[in-house]
């Protein structure tokens, strides 16, 4: 049997390749294959270009009938997937004017989720997070980043992580885990937010590590959460045990930004409320800027000030945040297209920002641009031009998707 497939035609193919990773992009520099065709050998890329010539090099052919964009298959950068329960009464209290910290404190939040969440065994969350995870696929993503996080001891956190890694089996997404013991301070945890560090320090983080459960560590910093003493006490502890950092950075209050910056994170995420300086030093550093337009959603809050950054010369990479609480949409495209509009991104910049920049953001460098070598992820629009795909806002999806070379089938 031949080991090449070639799959097409389409309208166009916008390969994202050739792009840089900081700075504003104009739509001119979109490299646009009309009539395209994706060269596939099992699960990667061999050739992408013109059908027409393409069809000398196999037989076998898998028609795509109609006009169709294609896209390099999404990442999402940042979600907390991984969770049991439900958040519909901290909603309803926060469209009856409670603030996110207020529910906290009354019980609903983070913890209301942690509790729900210890109480599943490993594989029932394993079942709920591939749901979570084939839902996304089915709208285009095609990597996850999920964090941990609503475990908060470390039995708790292992369990999550190993459900993390069975639900990476069970879904055909390729799901990327990250340790978010420190979400909050636990409220059963007797001790200081530093002793609760220092017990994740000894008692989790050199397991994870050693049992390959996820190569990340993130911290969540602000009121009701960690301080930038201690976030940056932890961070430079699992630095030294060889995990790569991020941090949930200015969602509130700023001084995440910085901290991020001055431990080398690979990311700060949220920004909501990051000030000019806080963006001119990230725009200097090597920390990618991470904006969340579900969580402003979810909340009812500003957007992440994604114009800025890029002028400043900084990257813009853009996550759905998908979590119970903050972020319950979970529709990354959507929530691009959004912050699109209200942040004047040009089509370059925010497909960039769910596609070839989201992958330096997981230091992925096989996937997130249609060329030779690279994973066949990719996902096709219903339409002849590619700008109906941010012109709808989320309202057209992908129809077809192919994840590893794969059509992915089955319920959405
Ligand atoms: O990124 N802000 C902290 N963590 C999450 C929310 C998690 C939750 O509310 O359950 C976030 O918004
Ligand atoms: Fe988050």
């Amino acid at each position: 049997m031949h080991k090449l497939k070639l799959i097409g035609p389409f309208a166009q193919a916008v390969t994202m390749d050739n792009l840089p990773v900081k700075g504003p992009l104009s739509d001119d520099r979109l490299e646009i294959i009309d009539h395209a065709g994706i060269l596939v050998n099992g699960e990667m890329i061999e050739a992408i270009g013109a059908f027409r010539e393409l069809k000398s090099l196999t037989p076998k052919i898998e028609p795509v009938e109609g006009d169709f964009v294609v896209l390099p298959g999404m990442i999402d950068v940042h979600t907390h997937l991984c969770w049991s329960g439900s958040r519909a009464k901290d909603y309803a209290m926060r469209l009856s004017g409670s603030s996110y910290l207020e529910i906290a404190r009354q019980g609903g939040g983070i913890w209301s989720t942690v509790t729900k969440t210890r109480e599943v065994g490993m594989e029932e969350l394993a079942g709920l997070t591939a749901l979570h995870a084939n839902r996304l696929l089915h709208q285009g993503t095609t990597t996850v980043e999920v964090k941990s996080g609503y475990g908060l001891n470390a039995d708790s956190e292992r369990k999550i992580l190993n459900a993390i890694r069975k639900a990476n089996e069970i879904t055909k997404n390729d799901l990327i885990p990250t340790c978010l013991a420190a979400h909050i301070k636990p409220k059963d945890f007797e001790g200081s937010a530093r002793e609760y560090l220092n017990y994740l320090i000894q008692d989790l983080l050199p397991g994870i590590k050693a049992e390959k459960l996820s190569h990340r560590v993130d911290i969540y910093v602000d009121e009701g959460a960690f301080n930038i003493q201690d976030a940056l006490y932890y961070l430079n502890a699992a630095k030294a045990l060889g995990f790569d950092v991020v941090v949930h950075a200015d969602q509130f209050k700023p001084g995440g930004a910085q901290l991020a910056v001055e431990v080398g994170a690979l990311s700060a995420d949220h920004l909501e409320a990051s000030s000019d300086e806080d963006i001119a030093l990230l725009a200097r550093s090597k920390v990618i800027p991470v904006a969340l337009p579900g969580a402003s959603l979810g909340l009812g809050a500003g957007f992440a000030p994604a114009r800025k950054l890029l002028n400043t010369g900084a990257p813009l990479v853009i996550a759905s945040d998908w979590n119970p609480g903050s972020a319950p949409m979970g529709n990354l495209l959507m929530q691009a297209a959004i912050l699109g509009i209200y942040e004047k991104l040009t089509m370059a910049e925010t497909l960039a920002a769910i596609t070839c920049r989201a992958a330096s953001a997981l230091r992925l460098t096989d996937r997130g641009v249609l060329k030779p070598g690279m994973l066949a992820d990719f996902i096709a629009f219903p339409c002849g031009d590619y700008r109906e795909i941010l012109y709808n806002q989320g309202g057209m999806g992908p129809e077809i998707i192919w994840k590893r070379g794969r059509l992915v089938t089955g319920k959405r």
